[in-house]
């Protein structure tokens, strides 16, 4: 509780406003006593969110409370990285000053430099934000400066000073757009912008607004029928408003010792103390009547009248006036409520070099009108709209990725000129955006930040000559609008992508990517071009293309023929396990009963069911093949003796073959766990869902099936056709890889085949092979990645849309960049996979459908990938194991989602890309 008032309410705190026929009328006498019976409806400030005290200028980390106001300061650093911290001269300070305005903090470097508050009520939210300026000479050089206050973008208020001890009030209601409020200090030529104090409170939101809710920068806050002189604030003020004291010329004045608001308060939380006086007509018949002497004719004003009846008014008895400014009409028959509070605001704003009031009893009053309290504000449209706000969190994601110190402070794109580094599109009044990021030389480390893929509007990007790592990431060239890009003189490593090299071909990209010595720019990388529009390519395949492939392959069989069956018998020697067996057709059919059980269709024939009839009664598929010529050749006996000879334990191994002439079978292994195709589809309800680690270990399985053809086999076998349905598992979920080597023994005339079955299939089929009809193992490698693709996410190679169908690999290449992991992996999973995995997963396989076979991975170096992946999964479940007896299990829940969102952009650029 204060003890004199005199001394809380110094002769420093300006009266900024021009009296016209009024006199201010101080008496201190009673003020104890009426700050004594006040007391019971002090508020603590703590009690209004939202409240931010800064005193600028304090040590780092300061905090105090104001002896007089009882207000906790803070010290600014923690809201501005710039500036000089100062002292005012030791001359103009006084026992009377407040503490808040002896140091301050200057800023003699930088054409703006932003206070950065984020209250926590968040946007859209009213705020009064003041802030309050004492020069002070605290740089003895005797010079008032002169500058400008922005909040945001929008200039606030231009700074002037009488004399050195000046205090000037700066006050706005404001309604901010974005969560971060910027208060800058633009230098404007005219000497060093400084400021004292910033303070910002929140205001219950049906308050303060204009009509048009512009902000209203505070023009009057006027307490009426004070007999103390006293200026009242927090905390009799929980809201800390400052009500100056104001007596008019032929007014008296009326008030209570009762409490005003007692047992309820209004949105404006009105101080007692304030509304506990209020000023009358002495001539009780006369109207109430004041001028405001604004000096303004152009500004629009805004006012707020705040009433309350004082008198308690008896039977008969009435208090009923009408409120008129500048000659209209504001209000009739106002009948202001004993001991409560009622606020009457103008219904549009007003202008005039002079506001005058009138207020005039209704022909019935048996009172005289009176007024307790008046607050004008000025309007103060903010026309600019500030940077867009994904570009916003975009570069600010960037600014402490990277630790930018170029004094980003503010918003990025104005006042005066955007971040050092960075320009910005002008669209009127409309949001900036970012068009262009300029971090050349700037001492960057690390990898490429996933966040400037949301700076959409991005045309220029330059990131030369820094220390820039890892791989050139897709997202960059994703960029609707990028046209140039340097990442000369970096250290980034691994391939370029393709739509890198198409862009820069065709004239849409400039790009530099000199001075990385570990990136792969030679030719070898980026000869090749190619489409990756895979879903048409079979259909609109020229038929000669196809049959010329086939001429091609047919050609290079005949002439290696037998060299690769000597290579191969070594190569294979140890994978030797069963004799090759050929059957006759009368055992095919009592191996399967007749053509009993149909387990499956395939392009090159019907699948049965069987048991061999040799005693062990072993399971086995036969595939019937169509009937051909061909197939009866010395050629096909030599190629299914081989591939009976093949063995590894992800490929189906053939148990043996049947030719007759007329009838061509091929016997193998029976899988009882059917074809993954049958799991994948998230539409298929009929098959129990495979867990992650379910998935990881088939792309495992299957991998390494690759890998023996690939590697283990001299010379190496191309399967040509990987793909889901080609992907079988056992009884016990294990996966092998059937069907390989079948495209060689059937280079058929029949062109039904060569454009479904042999050219391989819709959705999976390399586009290089398609272009360039040469086929390498990097072929089976591409289908690969669309199989791993569909593990991870459960969707089909072609997804099928309304308009039209997308390939898996254009539909997951958008969600990768953008990190959503939510919408990528596979729905039924429910969440119960690990992040890390994924992302990892998710590297892999686009690594592996890059359109330019030679950036795509070996199958042993995808098989090494995957076993980390698995290797890892079984160390999470394994400590998740141990969890289960203490701690909750945290590994395998809903929550992945959201970890995902918060960390992604570190897992993509920790992913290991496949080298
Ligand atoms: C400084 O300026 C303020 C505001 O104009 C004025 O009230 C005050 O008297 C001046 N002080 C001196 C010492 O001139
Ligand atoms: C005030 O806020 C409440 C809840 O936040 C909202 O329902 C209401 O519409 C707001 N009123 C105004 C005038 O904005
Ligand atoms: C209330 O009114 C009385 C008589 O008009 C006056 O003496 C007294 O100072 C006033 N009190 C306040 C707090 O204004
Ligand atoms: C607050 O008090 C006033 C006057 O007694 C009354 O008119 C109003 O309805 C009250 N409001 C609430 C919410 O109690
Ligand atoms: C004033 O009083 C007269 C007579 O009592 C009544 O007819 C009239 O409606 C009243 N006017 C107002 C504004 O209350
Ligand atoms: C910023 O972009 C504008 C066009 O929007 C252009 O006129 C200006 O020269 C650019 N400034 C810099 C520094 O690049
Ligand atoms: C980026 O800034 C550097 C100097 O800091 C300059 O040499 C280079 O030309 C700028 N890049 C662009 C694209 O303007």
């Amino acid at each position: 509780m204060k003890s004199s008032s005199t001394k809380s309410h110094p002769p420093w705190l300006p009266v900024p406003f021009f009296l016209v026929f009024c006199l201010h009328v101080i008496a201190t006498a009673e003020s104890s006593r009426v700050a004594a019976s006040a007391g019971a409806f002090r508020r603590k400030l703590d009690d209004i969110a939202g409240s931010i005290d800064i005193d600028c200028g304090l040590p780092t980390g300061a905090t105090y409370t104001d002896p007089i106001t009882e207000i906790p300061y803070i010290a600014d650093d923690a809201y501005i990285t710039t500036g000089v911290n100062s002292e005012i001269s030791s001359i103009h300070i006084s026992d009377d000053l407040p503490v808040p305005l002896r140091t301050l903090r200057s800023f003699p470097e930088g054409d703006r430099n932003c206070y950065s508050m984020r209250p926590p009520e968040g946007r859209d939210k009213i705020y009064l934000i003041r802030a309050t300026f004492l020069y002070g000479n605290y740089d003895d050089n005797d010079r008032l400066p002169e500058f400008d206050v922005f909040v945001g973008v929008n200039r606030w208020a231009s700074l002037r000073f009488d004399n050195a001890s000046h205090v000037v009030n700066k006050e706005i209601i404001h309604v901010p757009p974005l969560d971060h409020i910027y208060i800058c200090l633009v230098n404007t030529g005219l000497g060093t912008p400084f400021i004292s104090a910033l303070e910002v409170r929140h205001f219950h939101n049906s308050t303060y607004t204009s009509v048009s809710g512009a902000p209203l920068v505070l023009y009057e806050r006027l307490d009426f029928g004070s007999a103390t002189g006293e200026i009242i604030r927090y905390n009799d003020d929980a809201y800390d408003r400052m009500w100056y004291p104001y007596n008019c010329y032929s007014c008296g004045t009326i008030n209570t010792t009762l409490t005003i608001d007692s047992v309820n308060r209004t949105d404006f939380n009105l101080p007692s103390k304030v509304m506990k006086t209020a000023t009358r007509p002495t001539d009780e018949n006369k109207p109430l009547s004041f001028e405001l002497n604004t000096r303004e004719a152009t500004l629009d004003f805004y006012i707020y009248m705040h009433f309350a009846e004082l008198e308690a008014l008896q039977e008969g008895e009435s208090r009923v006036f009408d409120i008129s400014l500048n000659g209209i009409v504001l209000r009739r028959n106002v009948v202001p409520i004993y001991l409560h509070s009622t606020t009457i605001t103008s219904p549009q704003s007003v202008r005039g070099s002079k506001l005058n009031f009138l207020l005039s009893k209704s022909m019935n009053s048996t009172h005289p009108p009176i007024l307790n309290a008046l607050e004008v504000f000025v309007i103060r449209p903010f026309w600019q709209s500030p940077t867009d706000q994904a570009d916003v969190d975009a570069i600010e994601d960037i600014k402490s990725t990277y630790g930018v110190q170029k004094g980003w402070q503010g918003d990025p794109c104005a006042p005066i000129h955007p971040w050092n580094g960075l320009n910005c599109s002008n669209n009127g009044y409309r949001p900036y955006r970012i068009i262009s990021l300029n971090l050349s030389s700037s001492g960057l480390t690390g990898q490429i930040p996933i966040s400037l893929s949301n700076l959409h509007m991005l045309e220029h990007l330059d990131l030369s000559n820094n220390s820039i790592s890892g791989e050139v990431p897709l997202f960059l060239s994703e960029l609707p609008s990028l046209r140039t890009l340097n990442l000369g003189g970096n250290q980034l490593s691994g391939p370029v992508p393709s739509s890198f090299i198409e862009k820069s071909n065709n004239g849409s990209l400039i790009l530099s990517l000199h001075g990385n010595p570990k990136l792969c720019t030679q030719s070898p990388c980026k000869k090749k071009k190619s489409s990756i529009f895979v879903p048409v390519i079979a259909t609109i395949v020229p038929l000669f293309v196809i049959t010329l492939a086939f001429l091609i392959l047919w050609k290079y069989k005949r002439s290696t023929k037998g060299k690769r069956i000597g290579k191969s018998h070594g190569a294979l020697g140890s994978g030797m396990k069963l004799e090759s067996r050929e059957f006759t057709y009368q055992e095919i059919i009592r191996i399967t009963d007749n053509f009993r059980t149909i387990i499956g269709k395939g392009g090159f024939g019907v699948v049965y069911h069987g048991h061999l009839d040799d005693g062990t009664r072993t399971e086995v598929a036969i595939k019937l093949l169509s009937p051909s010529a061909t197939h009866g050749s010395i050629q096909f006996q030599t190629e299914a003796q081989l591939l009976t000879r093949i063995h590894h334990k992800n490929l189906a191994s053939f148990v043996g073959y049947c030719n007759d002439g007329t009838n061509v079978a091929i016997l193998y292994e029976y899988m009882a766990g059917g074809d993954l195709e049958k799991y994948i589809s998230v539409l298929d309800c009929s098959r129990r869902v495979l867990s992650w680690k379910e998935r990881l270990q088939i792309a495992l399985d299957a991998a390494q099936g690759l890998e023996y053809l690939h590697i283990g086999c001299k010379p190496p076998i191309v399967h040509r056709d990987v793909k889901t349905s080609n992907i079988l598992l056992n009884d016990k979920m294990q996966a092998k890889i059937a069907d390989f080597g079948l495209s060689k023994l059937f280079p058929v005339e029949s062109q039904s085949y060569l454009s479904t079955r042999v050219v391989g299939t819709v959705g999976y089929l390399d586009p290089e092979y398609y272009t360039s009809n040469r086929l390498t193992e990097k072929s089976d490698v591409y289908s690969f990645g669309i199989v791993l693709l569909q593990l991870i996410t459960g969707r089909p190679a072609i997804i099928v849309g309304h308009n039209e169908n997308t390939h898996i690999g254009n539909w997951a290449r958008p969600l990768i960049a953008k990190g959503d992991l939510r919408n990528l992996v596979d729905p039924r999973l429910l969440g119960n996979f690990d992040t890390n995995s994924a992302w990892k997963l998710l590297e892999v396989s686009i690594s592996c459908i890059r359109s330019i076979s030679i950036q795509r991975p070996m199958m042993n170096h995808v098989v090494s990938e995957l076993k980390e992946c698995l290797d890892a999964e079984v160390a999470n479940e394994e400590s998740a194991r141990v969890n289960e007896d203490g701690e909750v299990e945290e590994e395998f829940n809903n929550d992945s989602f959201a970890m995902s969102s918060s960390t992604k952009g570190v897992e993509l650029e920790q992913g290991p890309e496949a080298r």
